[in-house]
């Protein structure tokens, strides 16, 4: 096992991270026992920060101890790798508009204790003013105004120095424009509000997305 950033691992081309729920497998394809430890595969098909790493992502800003604001947490794929990253000293508050998808991801929640289920749009920030200030602002919306949503609620929850992680699809933005034009003009918008750190396109993994790294300084108000 290779750690390649805190709290993921590489292992014969795949990654992993450490299972927090000794014993549990959802979600994942595959889990490697190395000692006491439980390694959880984390597939680049179902998970697109896992796609990004795969494809040579340079900047991961999900690190232990995080706090991060997450839009679109889904049923939490994605969100229980960062739950097995941040470990139980972080947290990570999971906005999802899908009554069916919180539903599904109650019990998650409940098993890892560091997932907070928060049914409402991430349109309205003010549906969940009571969360504190993050680290991290993930947005996997895919909704034609994801850079807005983005923009609207780091600068509301995001602390001074913290980073902005999303997955533009280019297709729920423009279905005709191609791609590049669509992140072109979308980089520009985020441009103004953060400094972009690292960019990295999915595809094989996920057709026509974007995966981009973001940090807070100069966030305007
Ligand atoms: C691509 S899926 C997310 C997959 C998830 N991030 C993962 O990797 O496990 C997009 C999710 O965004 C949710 N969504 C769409 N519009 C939303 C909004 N305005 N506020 C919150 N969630 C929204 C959808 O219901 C869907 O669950």
């Amino acid at each position: 096992m290779k750690n390649i950033f805190p709290g993921v691992w590489r292992n014969e081309g795949y990654i992993f991270t450490k299972n927090a729920v000794k014993g549990e497998s959802i979600f994942t394809p595959r889990i490697l026992k190395k000692g006491n430890t439980e390694y959880r595969e984390w597939d680049p098909n179902r998970s697109k920060p896992a796609a990004a790493i795969m494809k040579g992502l340079k900047e991961f800003p999900i690190k232990p101890r995080a706090k991060i604001l997450y839009l679109g947490i889904a049923n939490g794929t994605t969100a229980s790798f960062f739950s097995d990253i941040t470990g139980p000293e972080g947290v990570i508050y999971g906005v999802e508009i899908s009554e069916r998808s919180i539903k599904d991801l109650n019990p998650i929640a409940e098993k890892r204790g560091n997932i907070v289920p928060i049914l409402a749009s991430a349109r309205n920030p003010d549906e969940y003013s009571w969360i504190e200030k993050v680290d991290v602002v993930y947005q996997d919306v895919a909704t034609s105004d994801q850079s807005d949503i983005m923009i609207k609620n780091a600068k509301r929850f995001l602390k001074p120095n913290g980073f902005a992680v999303i997955a533009i699809k280019a297709r729920s933005i423009d279905v005709v424009k191609k791609p590049n034009e669509v992140y072109k003009k979308e980089l520009a918008k985020l441009g103004e509000h953060f400094r972009i750190l690292d960019k990295i396109k999915l595809d094989p993994y996920e057709k026509d997305h974007l995966f981009v790294v973001m940090k807070a300084t100069g966030v305007k108000t």
